[in-house]
């Protein structure tokens, strides 16, 4: 089926997605606050999610395995987190002081990550890595920050160079360019973003060398997450390490999404401990959320003991009770046997697709660690985000659309989680859905 067939049955059957969308452009720029979220003609209006579920406004039952990008562990409204909620909601909404909620979370991610010595929290994962690029900065006193070719760290503008560029304006594969990736981001910031290859340490170590005397940290997705689920190939996170180590750069792992590959992330199963982690998603119960920490010297600059504070960190909802005791519920559903199902959960979908791709010959594979995978329309080696770039580039569109057409809800990049609340079936659910909307291709 063409991408067009398939966006005629998904409006054939969104009249009221259609109709609330119609509203919607009459206040917000093509009627949209989220960018990501939105693809065209319009995106389906979300009414109810319950487990791995969700329903639109026209009542369409959907699996979901987005998982809002990652975030619904436990999968939609889990009553142990919707309990803790309505319990601390009628406490109080938020308040201007800490909450003993706080502490508890910053406990329970600091016993489950041990390089995290101390913990700040924020309300998204853009600020939770725009703090700690920033406190790299303040402790090493250096300009420039680091980041790979292809990684997403959220929308502040330090973040926002080279997340997806056309690699024929992005410089050599071994020594890419900075390359803008909005409008709005000021040359000044490219000045000061160093980009590295993913997956090739080699490279990497000379480009790191080469700046190290302003370098100030090397912000790395260990799982290049965004970038298609790519994890590092061995060696590669160790020689980061020992680079970063050497020239006193603060190696900061963002692990916003890649935090749910077990107990304490992905550095536990690595076993690298980086200076600093920023964290989201999960972390939060399904509320708005991020978190930096790791080493207490560098954190002591937010230390406000005494007038001592060298970072100013405000933010009215940071830790707000909500929030907290939604992440405290989610954290304590989250035990060893919980992580193995949701591996099982994902190496079961992870090889029924490549079985399926196998039989077809389509041009196709699948990545992915525990309950993540990246559907990937390309059959070369996948190390970066240049291999990992699809030949042909609607597919990832088509797919998502045909998927969405079979009751199923995916990115529209390919990328996917399965969530605990997901049962076998529902996983070969996912494979029988996508061997459709192959065969119509
Ligand atoms: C690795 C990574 N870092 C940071 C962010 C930004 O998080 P947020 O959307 O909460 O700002 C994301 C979001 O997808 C992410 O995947």
């Amino acid at each position: 089926m063409t991408i067009e067939k398939e966006v005629a049955e998904y409006v054939a059957k969104t009249r009221q997605s259609k109709a609330l969308h119609e509203e919607a452009v009459a206040v917000m720029p093509g009627g949209n606050s989220r960018t990501t979220t939105f693809f065209d003609p319009y995106p389906f209006y979300l009414q109810r999610g319950q487990g791995a579920h969700v329903w639109d406004a026209d009542g369409i039952d959907r699996l979901d395995f987005n998982g809002n990008y990652t975030s619904l562990i436990l999968g939609h409204a889990p009553p142990e987190v919707v309990k803790a909620v309505q319990e601390a909601a009628t406490q109080g909404l938020s308040f201007p002081g800490p909450t003993e909620h706080e502490i508890r979370l910053a406990e329970l991610l600091t016993r489950r990550i041990p390089s995290l010595e101390s913990v700040r929290f924020t309300n998204s994962g853009t600020e939770a890595t725009m703090n700690a690029v920033r406190v790299a900065r303040a402790f090493t006193g250096r300009p420039k920050i680091a980041k790979f070719e292809g990684a997403y760290h959220g929308t502040h503008d330090w973040a926002l160079v080279s997340v997806s560029p056309d690699p024929r304006t992005a410089g050599g594969r071994r020594r890419p360019k900075p390359v803008a990736a909005s409008a709005g981001v000021p040359p000044a910031v490219l000045k000061h973003v160093v980009v590295l290859p993913w997956n090739d340490a080699e490279a990497c170590e000379q480009i790191i060398e080469k700046e190290a005397a302003s370098l100030a940290g090397v912000l790395v997705d260990p799982l290049l997450g965004v970038g298609g689920i790519l994890p590092p190939v061995a060696g590669f996170l160790e020689r980061l390490r020992a680079v970063t180590e050497r020239h006193g750069i603060v190696l900061i792992f963002d692990e916003v999404i890649s935090f749910r590959v077990g107990e304490g992330g992905a550095q536990q199963r690595f076993g690298i401990r980086p200076d600093l982690t920023t964290l989201g998603k999960i972390i939060g119960g399904g509320l708005p959320v991020g978190a930096f920490g790791g080493r207490a010297d560098i954190l002591g600059a937010y230390d406000p003991r005494k007038g001592g504070a060298r970072i100013s960190h405000g933010g009215t909802f940071n830790a707000n009770p909500l929030t907290m005791a939604a992440g405290v519920a989610t954290l304590n559903a989250l035990t060893p046997e919980a992580y193995g199902r949701l591996d099982a959960l994902g190496e079961r979908l992870r090889g029924g697709v490549t079985r399926l791709l196998e039989g077809t010959r389509r041009k196709g594979q699948v990545t992915g660690l525990g309950s993540l995978f990246c559907l990937h329309w390309t059959t070369g080696a996948l190390t970066d985000y240049r291999s990992s770039r699809p030949k042909d580039p609607g597919a990832p569109m088509r797919v998502f659309m045909g998927l969405l057409n079979e009751g199923i809800l995916l990115t529209q990049r390919g990328m996917g989680a399965c969530s605990l609340p997901m049962t076998d079936q529902d996983v070969d659910r996912f494979v029988n859905a996508l061997a459709r909307v192959l065969a119509r291709e």
